[in-house]
């Protein structure tokens, strides 16, 4: 420690004085339990609802510099990554921490790819959902049912074990996703094709028919690959916080994983792109942005898929997939709101009001436009989050495992109810 990385702080209650280190930036909760702690009293306690100001652990798999607009997967900036990788190199370096040799790739790849079925036991169970089952209830029940295939995962101290239950859960993610989509529609499950690219094997099993083998098209197989490596990991957020969380009991990753995909199905944190297209869809014509923007300053209206707890600069995953919104198109066609959204854009990113608040177009403003041109129901769109986000967690996920500093995670509270009161049988209460 240098000299000075020290907090001291003054207890005006008794008028003792403490010396607190700072480390990394930051204080250690335990010391300042340390202030006002007497034999009868617990310390002084951090009250942080949502962990705002709290780190809850050491990482080295994403950096993200909000002010500055920087998202970093294992120190790589991710406008090379989504430029120059694919989804299933970008997962191998976020779970080992560093980019794959020609073998290990050709290795990883191969194990990824023949573990995309899934038992048929578990095709059953997907089978038995009500017809308008929601996808993302499907693939949670799905991917916690995995663990009892695997009852081997529970010995999550072993690295080759944990390696096995990182490929399954990567490899059998599409699938599970997809029947989820199928389901929906009434269509038969396609079984995975492992001639195909992870994307191109998602697009077969969601869109095959009565063709012999389903011949995906390159530039939607791409745009898939960028948008699968833009939503790979994001820090710690609430469904990697989920699977943190939930795996500090040492459960399988299976079980751990559902959690996060339990987390993300809430619309504050996967939802975001439905309610962008939603509102394009109300505003309706490029005419009527300007009215829609005033509602916005007037505080009627909230700008969809703009502004971000974190990013108060361009979201840099925003700009690559505006680039990735014309590939699409140029095979799907042109979605009309498109026209709306720039023109949305535009005038934000112009007016003062927007300006001074620091909000630029996130990850969702133009996400859900792909998806819809995709032909994806709104209920789909979590579900093509989640199963890139596997990586992401699974990378988390193994670090919580070996970080000899975490323990099972328990917040403290502030308790607000009653004390000591005496109990009155129900007999009496109700006589
Ligand atoms: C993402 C979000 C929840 C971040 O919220 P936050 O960091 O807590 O920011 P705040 O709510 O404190 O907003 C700060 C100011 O900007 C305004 N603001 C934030 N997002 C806005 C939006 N999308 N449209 C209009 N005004 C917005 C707030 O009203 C507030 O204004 P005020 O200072 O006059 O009260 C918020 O920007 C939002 O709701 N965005 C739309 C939903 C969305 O796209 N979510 C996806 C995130 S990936």
């Amino acid at each position: 420690m240098t000299e000075n990385q020290t907090l001291t702080v003054r207890d005006n209650r008794t008028g003792e004085e403490y010396e607190i280190p700072i480390l990394d930036g930051t204080i250690r909760a335990g010391d300042v339990g340390q202030i006002g702690r007497t034999d009868d009293e617990p310390g002084l306690a951090v009250y942080d609802p949502g962990f705002t100001n709290t780190a809850s652990t050491r990482s080295a798999v994403t950096y993200i510099d909000g002010d500055r607009g920087i998202l970093e997967y294992r120190g790589y900036p991710i406008e090379q990554l989504a430029e120059k990788s694919t989804y299933l190199e970008v997962a191998y370096l976020l779970i080992h921490g560093e980019l794959p040799t020609k073998e290990q790739h050709d290795q990883w790849v191969h194990e990824i790819t023949f573990h995309t079925f899934v038992h048929e036991n578990l095709k059953s169970q997907l089978q038995g959902f009500r017809y308008d089952a929601h996808p993302m209830g499907m693939l949670l029940s799905s991917v916690g049912a995995l663990s009892t295939f695997y009852p081997e995962a529970r010995n999550i101290k072993d690295p080759d074990i944990r390696h096995e239950q990182i490929v399954r859960l990567i490899a059998k993610m599409p699938t599970l996703g997809a029947w989820s989509f199928r389901h929906a529609q009434g269509k038969p499950y396609v079984y995975p094709d492992n001639d195909l690219t992870y994307t191109e094997n998602f697009l077969s099993m969601l869109f095959k028919m009565s063709e012999q083998k389903y011949d995906p098209d390159p530039r939607l197989a791409k745009a898939l690959e960028v948008l699968f490596i833009l939503h790979a990991d994001h820090e710690q957020n609430c469904s990697t916080n989920a699977v943190r969380s939930v795996g500090s009991s040492q459960v399988d990753p299976y079980s751990a994983v559902s959690a996060g995909i339990a987390a993300l199905y809430g619309p504050l944190h996967g939802g975001a792109n439905e309610a962008v297209l939603k509102m394009l869809k109300r505003i309706g014509t490029v005419e009527k942005v300007p009215d829609f923007i005033e509602g916005v300053k007037n505080g009627d209206e909230k700008l969809m898929g703009f502004g971000h707890r974190v990013y108060k600069n361009y979201d840099p995953r925003a700009t690559i997939i505006k680039k990735a919104v014309d590939d699409v198109f140029e095979v799907t066609g042109v979605n009309p709101l498109l026209k709306i959204a720039v023109e949305l854009e535009k005038i934000a990113l112009e007016d003062e009001y927007f300006v001074s608040r620091k909000l630029y177009p996130n990850v969702d403003f133009y996400s859900g436009l792909i998806y819809e041109a995709l032909q994806f129901p709104p209920e789909m769109f979590t579900v093509l989050f989640a199963i890139p986000r596997t990586s992401g967690w699974l990378a988390q996920w193994l670090e919580l495992v070996d970080d000899k500093e975490q323990k099972i995670a328990r917040p403290k509270q502030i308790y607000t109810g009653g004390r000591q009161l005496d109990f009155v049988a129900a007999s009496e209460r109700w006589a």
